[in-house]
């Protein structure tokens, strides 16, 4: 089955040492480029392969972790099913550089075997510049792997312009503009694509991942008219929101349609998410871009490490996955207290570094929150009809601590359905309705926000708070009146008055009015009436 070392080429390496002695064979040298991922970011790596004169052995060294080395037998495997010639009797060096950079994962297979081959004349040294990713299989078919858009663009980055990749990750790379993809479905097609002698196949696109709420519309939720607004005034501003209220009044029903209204993503901001869901390896086989918002409900057994990431190396939590997106948490209090601390920092932030030994990830988490809960632990539909005692109603909304209730804009409590507001005629906003007054708010904060870069108003510091939204003079009494009566931070002051321009946006109005102001108070310390 497998072709021994092809004589002309093995050739090639031969030199003779002098009359009369057994001819040795000088070292080889190949390199091949790859890339190793840190983050959501990918840096490139120079596999460097070394045959040479000695004991046959085979050494993998340059911080790999135990995949990286284990490549080893794949590699062999691979190379010698896909019939062509290993050098087994000779001493194979890899080397991946820079060493201070953690290379993990299958990815370096075929870049490796890509070298070794070049090292053995299989295939021709053109000096052409291009970089590698693909794991291999024993029989010599290439596995898709993670990260490849984030490979992509570190190869723009460097000025490489042509990536080979694996046949199902090549329509992710497609979407790097001015790259060139290679396709290569096994090793032999990869090695004849860079001997020039097949052409490369188009990238090959599968239908792009269906949105889970395309099937969902706001008209199906009956009454409930202040979460909707509540809602609106969410997705035009960005703002986080916390659905309070009995079970059954659709609390989970509203925040599953969240992530219909908000707009489209752009450009820029489709290939960041696709780059987040190409590194977690989530991305379908042959998957395109991420067109639609991420909408993540993680469970609330969920760890600190799979919320906000973790692990070792490093991988992205679900704020990460929600990037540009919507993240719900429903049942919020049920949540252990240590998990949700652990969303205040990129709740504030928009991102999450995480430290590890073995490296840094640096991840995004941009994301609009939408938390729903019960007011108590029993679920009853009112205060006054309310079992529990004031000590289990405080214990119970008491799990939720000031700072993150701080971080929650918009907190809106839910009345039980009545029967007849449920069953009537009654006409509700379409999430169509809702898309379009939320587009028309967005654009005033782009033009508002024009130069800067920033877009929406939950996003402005305080100073750009004070340079660019106005307020009138009766709107900013009634804030202060408000900071005193409910106790507000200077934080939940400015969080208010961010809230307020969100509605002055919705109202088109370009000075935030005592009306939008008093709306937006409205929907702080909720939780206060439910607690003693
Ligand atoms: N406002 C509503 N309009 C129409 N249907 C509703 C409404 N509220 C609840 N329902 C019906 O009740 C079901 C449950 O609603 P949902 O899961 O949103 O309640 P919830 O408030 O999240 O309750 P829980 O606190 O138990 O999680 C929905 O699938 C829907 O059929
Ligand atoms: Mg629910």
């Amino acid at each position: 089955m497998a072709l021994l070392c092809h004589p002309v080429k093995c050739l090639n390496l031969w030199t003779l040492t002098g009359a009369g002695t057994a001819p040795t064979i000088a070292p080889v040298l190949a390199h091949v480029l790859s890339a190793a991922l840190q983050g959501v970011e990918a840096t490139l790596v120079r596999v460097e392969i070394d045959v040479a004169d000695g004991l046959p052995v085979y050494n993998t060294v340059g911080l790999p972790d135990s995949a990286v080395r284990e490549s080893r037998e794949r590699v062999k495997t691979a190379i010698r099913n896909a019939e062509f010639a290993f050098p087994s009797d000779r001493r194979v060096t890899v080397n991946l550089s820079p060493a201070d950079v953690r290379k993990e994962g299958a990815a370096f297979d075929l870049p490796i075997a890509l070298g070794i081959l070049t090292a053995m004349g299989s295939i021709r040294d053109t000096g052409a510049k291009f970089a590698v990713i693909g794991e291999l299989a024993l029989d010599g078919q290439i596995q898709p792997v993670r990260g490849t858009l984030a490979v992509g663009l570190a190869c723009r980055r460097e000025g490489i312009t042509t990536l080979l990749v694996p046949r199902d990750n090549s329509a992710e790379a497609a979407a790097v503009e001015g790259l060139r993809v290679l396709p290569a479905a096994t090793l032999r097609q990869a090695v004849s694509l860079l001997n020039g002698e097949t052409l490369a196949p188009a990238p090959e696109l599968a239908e792009p991942p269906r949105a889970a709420v395309d099937d969902v519309d706001f008209a199906d939720v009956r009454g409930q008219s202040h979460a909707k607004r509540a809602l609106e005034i969410a997705a035009a501003g960005g703002h986080n929101v916390l659905l309070v209220g009995p079970p059954g009044a659709g609390k989970t029903m509203l925040a599953r349609r969240l992530a219909a209204v908000l707009p489209p993503l752009g450009r820029d901001e489709v290939i960041e998410v696709t780059t987040i869901w190409s590194v977690a390896g989530l991305l379908p086989r042959r998957g395109g871009l991420m067109v639609t918002r991420p909408f993540r409900a993680p469970h609330h057994t969920i760890s600190v490490s799979g919320l906000i990431g973790g692990g070792s190396p490093p991988h992205p939590g679900e704020v990460t996955l929600a990037h540009r997106g919507v993240l719900f948490l429903d049942e919020l209090p049920e949540f252990q207290q240590h998990v949700l601390e652990s969303l205040r920092q990129p709740l504030e932030d928009g991102r999450v570094a995480i430290v590890r030994a073995k490296g840094i990830g640096n991840f995004p988490a941009r994301f609009l929150l939408v938390a729903a809960a019960n007011a108590c632990r029993r679920g009853c539909p009112s205060l006054d009809r309310c079992l529990c005692t004031p000590a289990e109603r405080n214990r119970y909304l008491g799990r939720l601590s000031r700072p993150l209730l701080d971080r929650i804009d918009l907190q809106v409590e839910l009345p039980a359905l009545e029967a007849v507001e449920f069953q009537g005629n009654g006409v509700s906003t379409t999430s169509a309705a809702i898309r379009a007054r939320v587009l028309a708010a967005r654009e005033r904060q782009h033009t508002r926000l024009a130069g800067t870069d920033l877009t929406l108003n939950s996003e402005m510091s305080p100073r750009l708070l004070r340079r660019l939204c106005p307020v009138a003079p009766e709107a900013a009494r009634l804030l202060g009146a408000a900071m005193t009566r409910l106790g507000l931070s200077a934080r939940g002051h400015d969080r208010a008055l961010r809230v307020a321009r969100t509605i002055a946006d919705l109202a088109g109005a370009s000075t935030i009015g005592a009306e939008h102001c008093a709306e937006a108070v409205q929907y702080r310390g909720l939780d206060r009436s439910w607690r003693a």
